[in-house]
């Protein structure tokens, strides 16, 4: 029986599901280390409102558990060498440079991850890889912890993450199905059934899904692709709507009522964002590639072209909108995360928007209920388009979104956050400039509400 994990990573995946495991399972001591003593000097902070993560319910798990069996520490080499199992949760970027770059997953952490703990372990371990990871590194993983030359046995499962993130808690509590791949000899199936042993404490048997390593892996990037696709596949069809007068919420709707379809993920958006669609994807495009199988490898490269183009056009419809220029127009952005409920901005569309619009020489206020001026100020220096003065020049960040509205041309909804549609709009309205723009890249506003108070409202996929 496991007594003792260790979780490499205290990130949006590592971070929460530990914090789970360590609730449901009081009798086992779980740490989560990382690198990054900021980080886990966030995770250790006196006042769980300040944890690193945002994530509703996440503080109220942590507040729970730590201290009782959940620590976090930068002590990594002391955590591997106490660990019975030990979770791989580090990021894995695409690749900035070399081969593959721009496509393959860049494995580099998860190799020193790999061999740190082939350095320091002296015990049989059990080690899982959490972090998305393209098909065929639980075989890299091993053969580095294989060649230690120091009789420790190792056993490697790939146990995927599904979480959403703004969701994660929900997801972590009632997964749909816990994928656990691993090793089909005597002792790997063993190990599988050691982690069932700990999903067991509080996820029903039969949503407990074991396979072999390589099915598990490409599980999660194929549910990744799927989803993305979903979402590509609605966004097409949105500007298709817009210029046919078909109203894309009202063909979602239709559709998604066939129960063959399903009504999840089908809303149409400025385009997704995250740490992990686009990355699967193109992981997937590169696994292809790399087999030669250009087809397949082209087929899903067109989810992300088509993600890129939404972003695009919805930068390029409010300079068109706004006569054709937008230089030292103010624009309010409402929301900068990827997506409600996190303050997780990774490949967030406002991210590609913002670039556009400040290339045309458009000045944005910004307000996200979560995310803050040094994180926003990071991302758009990030793309190296300018220089970090000409960034601070033309994105200013405050603090609520009536402050962020005020003397501006148009607005401009990248983030569904629930607050937003609570706002007093006639007041918001008044201190605009006229004719005030509202352009919702989520659809979540009332756009009849909008045009009696005289707003210009354009929804996505609608005229
Ligand atoms: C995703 C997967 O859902 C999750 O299972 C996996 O573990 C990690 O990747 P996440 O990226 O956290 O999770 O959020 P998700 O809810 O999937 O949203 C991804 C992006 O798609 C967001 O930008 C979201 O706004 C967008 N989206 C989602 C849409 O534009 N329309 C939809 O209908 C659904
Ligand atoms: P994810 O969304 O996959 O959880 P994050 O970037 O939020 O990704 O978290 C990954 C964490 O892993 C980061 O906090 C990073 O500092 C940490 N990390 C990366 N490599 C190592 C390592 N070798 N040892 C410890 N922590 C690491």
């Amino acid at each position: 029986m496991i007594k003792n994990i260790c979780c490499i990573g205290a990130g949006y995946v590592g971070g929460p599901t530990m914090a789970v495991i360590a609730q449901k399972c009081p009798h086992i001591k779980v740490t989560v280390v990382d690198l990054n003593e900021k980080r886990i000097a966030a995770w250790n902070d006196q006042d769980v409102n300040n944890i690193p993560i945002y994530e509703p319910g996440l503080s109220d798990v942590v507040a729970e558990a730590r201290g009782r069996n959940l620590f976090f520490s930068t002590e990594v080499d002391k955590a591997i060498d106490e660990a019975d199992m030990i979770f791989i949760s580090v990021n894995t970027p695409t690749k900035t440079y070399g081969v593959g770059k721009g496509m393959a997953a860049d494995l580099k952490y998860i190799e020193l991850c790999a061999r740190q703990i082939a350095r320091v372990a002296k015990t049989d371990k059990i080690v899982v890889e959490k972090s998305t990871l393209p098909v065929r590194t639980a075989s890299a993983i091993k053969e580095i912890l294989e060649h230690t030359g120091n009789g420790v046995q190792f056993q490697i499962l790939s146990n995927p993450e599904f979480l959403a993130e703004g969701t994660a808690i929900e997801d972590l509590f009632a997964p749909d199905r816990v994928l656990i791949g691993g090793d089909t000899s005597a002792e790997g199936q063993k190990a599988i059934e050691t982690l069932v042993a700990i999903y067991a404490n509080w996820v029903p048997r039969d949503k407990i899904l074991t396979t072999n390593v390589w099915s598990s892996e490409l599980s999660k990037l194929t549910a990744n692709a799927f989803l993305a696709q979903r979402v590509s596949s609605i966004n097409a069809l949105s500007e298709l709507c817009e210029k046919t007068g078909a109203d894309v919420n009202e063909v979602a709707r239709a559709i998604g009522m066939d129960s063959r379809i399903g009504s999840k993920f089908l809303k149409s958006s400025v385009g997704f964002g995250g740490s992990c669609f686009q990355k699967d994807i193109l992981n997937l495009v590169y696994i292809a590639k790399s087999y030669g199988l250009n087809e397949v490898a082209d087929y899903w490269e067109q989810v992300i072209i088509m993600n890129d183009h939404q972003k695009r056009r919805f930068a390029k419809n409010i300079i068109k909108t706004l006569y054709n220029t937008v230089s030292g127009k103010k624009i309010a952005f409402l929301g900068w995360a990827f997506k409600k409920d996190t303050n997780d901005t990774r490949e967030s569309a406002a991210i590609y928007v913002a670039d556009d619009l400040l290339s045309e020489q458009a000045t944005i206020a910004v307000y996200d209920p979560k995310v803050g001026e040094e994180q926003i100020q990071f991302d758009l220096n990030y793309l190296e388009t300018r220089s970090e003065d000409a960034n601070k020049k033309g994105v200013q960040v405050v603090d609520n979104a009536y402050e962020a509205c005020k003397d501006a041309h148009a607005i401009a909804v990248l983030t569904e956050w629930d607050e937003f549609k609570t706002y007093d709009w006639q007041k918001i309205y008044d201190n605009m400039l006229k004719p005030a723009f509202v352009f919702d890249g989520r659809n979540i506003l009332d756009k009849k509400e909008l045009e009696k108070i005289g707003f210009i409202y354009q929804g996505i996929g609608s005229r």
